[in-house]
């Protein structure tokens, strides 16, 4: 009889299965929801109903809440890859390998946690961080996390060919982890729809980059085709294995917060699978005994890109609402995201809100972070624009803790920066909406590059102009 390390459960009917048996599109069979992947410590175990006739979950033993926190602790001082790794430093609350000491890791995680005491005081909050995970990982986004998870899995069930459909940052994951484990990697992304650095990546780290003529949604269609075709492992987020990965940032949150657990985590929305796999760290986290309660997860869609919000209007959350999406934040253009019910779980579940952001206050916040010495890419910044809303709103009060989840480096997309110093990133109708406050927020925060001749004076000048503008305090 063979011991399972590991099961894959519906999020929707529950049912669990056998990994190995899981389709290519990793769907349920029975009703097309997606899968989580529960052990046998889980709370939501399942004990019996495998459908790999012989396969057992072991009896059930909780991994001790005081002997995780000493060995994660411990293995910050070792020189081995897979205790440098921010996420496979957690490796006991991701039990997915046989051979859980080789995973494929650039040394992922590890990302920093920064205060932004210049929108704490302006939004009168005691207490307003920034989980970074666009610096520290290596790609520069947080899909590393998840990437070092699921290609690892790929390439220990053999594989040769892995495969995503992306708006940049998994592709540039997918690309560069492929690389690293020597598998090939083909990478589908809407032309002309995904920012620069990302494509770069992708061609960088040896990916066949092919840019199709329609949006993010329709490179999910064509790549579920493909799958079902050809023996290819599918990287998108609908492979249960990448949550594992990105659940880890939330354990290494906690202990960068020496075991608080802040009130509120905010992330940006896209294809709603991030805030569910933090969801899934932070409640396993309370199962253990590990921490007290789990925050409130919200997360911000653009107002372009909102079939989230659109859904929770119409219908409380209970049917996807897909929309054409169109935003700036290119990360987030995603109209029909694949993980909707598990982000409206995650919600409820926590009591969490969502909020929906203009072009005009993703720009805003995104100078605003930036103005910080931080810095990020346009969809990081809806967390900022939509924390806003949530004070405002009343949902968020001035003594909560929040951590806002910046989920990409700023050079991932800086040519939308440099269009919104030079101030044509926005148009005049876009504007037209901003309050009197924001636009002068905009004045102060905008610096266009001036051209000048080689002349020292010609510098001293333009210092001198400078000076009249105070810097922020
Ligand atoms: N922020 C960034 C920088 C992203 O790249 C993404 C998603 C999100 C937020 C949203 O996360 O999809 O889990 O809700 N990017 C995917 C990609 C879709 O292909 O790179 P989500």
């Amino acid at each position: 009889m063979k011991v399972a390390s590991h099961q894959l459960r519906c999020t929707q009917c529950s049912a669990g299965i056998a990994p190995e048996t899981v389709a290519a599109d990793f769907r349920c069979p029975l009703c097309g929801g997606l899968y989580e992947v529960i052990y046998p410590w889980s709370s939501t175990a399942v004990q019996t109903s495998t459908r790999t006739p012989g396969t057992v979950m072991p009896d059930v033993r909780l991994p001790n809440a005081s002997a995780l926190r000493w060995l994660w602790q411990e293995r910050r001082t070792s020189t081995m890859a897979v205790d440098q790794s921010g996420v496979w430093r957690f490796r006991d609350l991701l039990p997915i390998l046989a051979n859980p000491e080789t995973p494929v890791t650039l040394r992922e995680g590890n990302t920093p946690l920064y205060d932004l005491p210049r929108s704490a005081k302006a939004l009168g909050l005691d207490f307003l961080l920034a989980k970074h995970q666009g610096i520290g990982n290596p790609t520069g986004s947080f899909k590393d996390t998840g990437m070092t998870a699921a290609l690892s899995v790929a390439l220990e069930r053999g594989f040769e060919w892995v495969a995503c459909a992306s708006t940049g940052n998994t592709s540039a994951a997918m690309a560069a982890y492929a690389a690293r484990a020597g598998l090939r990697s083909i990478v589908l992304i809407p032309e002309g729809k995904i920012a620069w650095g990302k494509l770069s990546q992708s061609m960088d780290y040896g990916a066949i980059t092919l840019q199709l003529r329609t949006d993010f949604d329709g490179c999910v269609r064509i790549l579920n085709e493909l799958i079902r075709r050809l023996p290819i492992y599918l990287l998108n987020s609908v492979n249960p294995y990448r949550a594992e990965g990105q659940k880890t940032p939330a354990f290494e949150l906690v202990e960068q917060l020496e075991a608080q657990v802040p009130e509120h985590i905010i992330v940006p929305g896209g294809n709603l699978a991030n805030g569910a796999a933090l969801g899934k760290g932070f409640r396993e986290m309370l199962h253990l005994g590990l921490i007290p309660r789990v925050p409130k997860i919200s997360v911000i869609q653009a107002e372009g890109a909102n079939p989230l919000i659109r859904s929770f209007m119409e219908n409380g959350g209970e049917t996807l609402i897909p929309v054409t999406a169109d935003t700036r934040a290119s990360a987030i253009r995603i109209g029909n995201p694949a993980s909707f019910r598990k982000a409206v779980q995650t919600i409820r579940s926590t009591g969490g809100w969502t909020a929906q952001v203009s072009e005009q206050e993703i720009a805003l916040a995104k100078a605003e972070i930036g103005a910080e010495g931080i810095g990020c890419e346009p969809a990081s910044a809806a967390t900022l624009a939509g924390l806003k809303k949530l004070v405002a709103s009343g949902h968020i009060t001035s003594e909560e803790r929040v951590v806002l989840i910046l989920t990409g480096h700023t050079l991932k997309d800086p040519e939308y920066t440099i269009d919104y110093h030079r101030g044509s990133l926005l148009r005049e109708d876009e504007l037209a909406s901003a309050t009197l406050a924001q636009l002068h927020l905009h004045a102060n925060l905008r610096k266009p590059p001036a051209v000048l001749d080689a002349d020292t004076d010609a510098v001293l000048r333009t210092m001198e102009s400078v000076l009249q503008t105070p810097i922020p305090a």
